[in-house]
């Protein structure tokens, strides 16, 4: 394979923290945000889209936090095409190094007349009008014409010729709904470039919804034909099935850069680690056998296959793990492995913790590693992720003691250790979890809806950890909470008292 330098950069867009975050059961806190922002930096995406300020204070306080800290990737915010949207978005990324104002009005007949109840000569108007206005505030503007790919070709060229004449850096032309199919959305963003006269001016980018399962091909069909941005998420979190997903775009690029003739600015040693820490936060685990990140994406079952490569890995294998991040021989840790080992396994695995952390941790592992033969990956990940979210513990769990059997409501007596104080209280529910649960809520008097609990082993054996992830609503407010342990339903106390020290946190820090 030779290698060409006549590369074009593809630019990464990441929406992680917005497409993604606003899908159910992928919210984040914003410690959970700033650490994926921290992770995404690594990655050397170029611009990180934040969140949509005018949706929540809590969103705005996330893209405010982010765009303090972000040093070398765009912060972009998402607005409506709306005055009062506009000024909320820059408020809240006006503190970034590299700031970018994104917004967007949907340029569809159908989204045009029943959504926004507007005329497509108002809607053009409003267009042009808001990137000047948002230009008049920040230099970097993106214009996005949502539902473009059903929009009428006319229109599309005539909107964004429009918006680029206001001041538009980057024109997003979005496939919203999923429908497009690869060889027409690449015939869009053809047409674009040849039909709108000052496209040089600007880049145009692709923003791609998985619905018909084709958001990996639409960006790179977009792409062979002339897209300079490419918008993703990672692990393809997002909106219904999810947005294009970065590691599956990125990792095409780059292993067919000769077919494509572009590259990316990523460094794909941080994919693995990047995705890991997604899953983590937000409990929205890959299916096995997702592409790049999926658990058995590198791994090669059948006989034939591992003989193969085994003699030569190119036999089956068209990219390597370690490009993604995933080391290929994994040192097996136990009770006598040593600080460094853990230290590097900690660091290969994406968590770079400050040495008191590492301290705390180490701990953790040697009583787990009496506990258990090896500990694998995922127990690791498991403790350091709980380290590295630093939940503050209002409460902690004292006791648990159980009575459940087939013939009797379960019931559980729960301890709990407030600032000092030592808490009691019983309940019986239908069930020894619930009943546990139920006496968490009465002795903390929150009233929580639960509206997911999952129970996993991490690793296989009868010594296996147990991971328990919950979801809780407090009306508006959702919070994740995951506990680990050898019990499953001390896991699952854990699992439920972290979402609510993570309310208690946010009502303390109210005060
Ligand atoms: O899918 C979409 O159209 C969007 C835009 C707001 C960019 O997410
Ligand atoms: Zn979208």
């Amino acid at each position: 394979m030779s290698e060409t330098h006549n590369m074009r950069r593809i630019y990464v867009f990441d929406t992680t923290l917005r497409d993604g975050e606003q899908s159910p059961g992928c919210t984040m806190n914003l410690r959970d945000k700033l650490l994926v922002a921290e992770h995404l930096e690594a990655l050397r995406v170029d611009v990180i889209e934040a969140g949509f300020a005018i949706a929540s204070s809590g969103d705005f306080e996330a893209i405010r936090a982010i765009a303090g800290v972000v040093k070398n990737a765009s912060v972009a915010s998402l607005c409506r095409a709306l005055p009062k949207d506009i000024d909320c978005a820059w408020e809240s990324v006006r503190g970034a190094k590299n700031p970018r104002i994104h917004t967007f009005i949907a340029t569809s007949p159908i989204h045009m007349e029943f959504k926004l109840k507007m005329r497509p000569d108002d809607v053009y108007a409003q267009a042009v009008a808001m990137v000047k206005y948002a230009r008049n505030l920040c230099g970097d503007v993106e214009f996005s014409l949502e539902d473009c790919s059903r929009s009428e070709r006319p229109f599309i060229y005539r909107v964004v010729e429009g918006v680029i004449a206001a001041g538009a850096k980057t024109v997003n032309v979005p496939d919203t709904v999923g429908y497009a199919v690869p060889e027409q959305y690449g015939q869009m963003i053809a047409d674009i470039l040849a039909n709108v006269p000052n496209i040089s001016q600007a880049r145009i980018s692709v923003h791609c919804h998985n619905d018909l399962g084709l958001a990996t091909a639409n960006s790179l069909a977009a792409i062979k034909a002339g897209a300079d941005q490419v918008e993703c998420t990672v692990n393809g979190i997002g909106e219904r099935a999810g947005n294009t997903a970065l590691e599956e775009v990125v990792m095409a690029l780059h292993t067919r850069r000769e077919f494509f003739q572009a590259e990316t600015g990523i460094d794909t040693t941080k994919i693995y680690s990047t995705s890991r820490c997604v899953t983590n936060v937000t409990g929205s685990k890959v299916q096995a056998n997702k592409a790049i990140v999926g658990e058995n994406a590198f791994a090669h079952e059948a006989g034939i296959h591992q003989h193969g490569v085994l003699a030569n890995p190119l036999t089956y294998e068209i990219m390597t793990p370690e490009s993604i991040g995933l080391p290929r021989n994994k040192m097996v840790l136990g009770k006598h492995s040593g600080r460094h080992a853990f230290e590097s396994r900690l660091q290969e695995l994406g968590f770079h913790l400050d040495a008191a952390r590492i301290t705390e941790l180490f701990a953790k592992f040697k009583d787990l590693a009496d506990r258990k033969k090896t500990v694998g990956d995922a127990d690791i990940e498991a403790l350091a992720h709980d380290i590295q979210t630093m939940v503050v513990e209002h409460v902690k769990l004292d006791r648990f003691n159980v009575l459940a059997s087939n013939a009797i409501t379960p019931v559980s007596t729960i301890r709990l250790n407030r600032d000092g104080k030592l808490i009691e209280q019983v309940a019986a529910s239908d069930g020894p979890i619930n009943a546990s649960f139920k006496a968490i809520s009465q002795i903390l008097g929150v009233k929580v809806q639960l509206e997911t609990f999952q129970l996993t082993a991490i690793t296989g054996g009868a010594d296996a950890q147990c991971e328990a992830t919950v979801r809780v609503r407090d009306g508006m407010r959702v919070f994740h909470g995951r506990g680990i342990s050898t019990d499953v339903i001390e896991a699952s106390i854990l699992a439920y008292l972290q979402a609510l020290n993570v309310l208690l946190d946010e009502d303390a820090n109210k005060k």
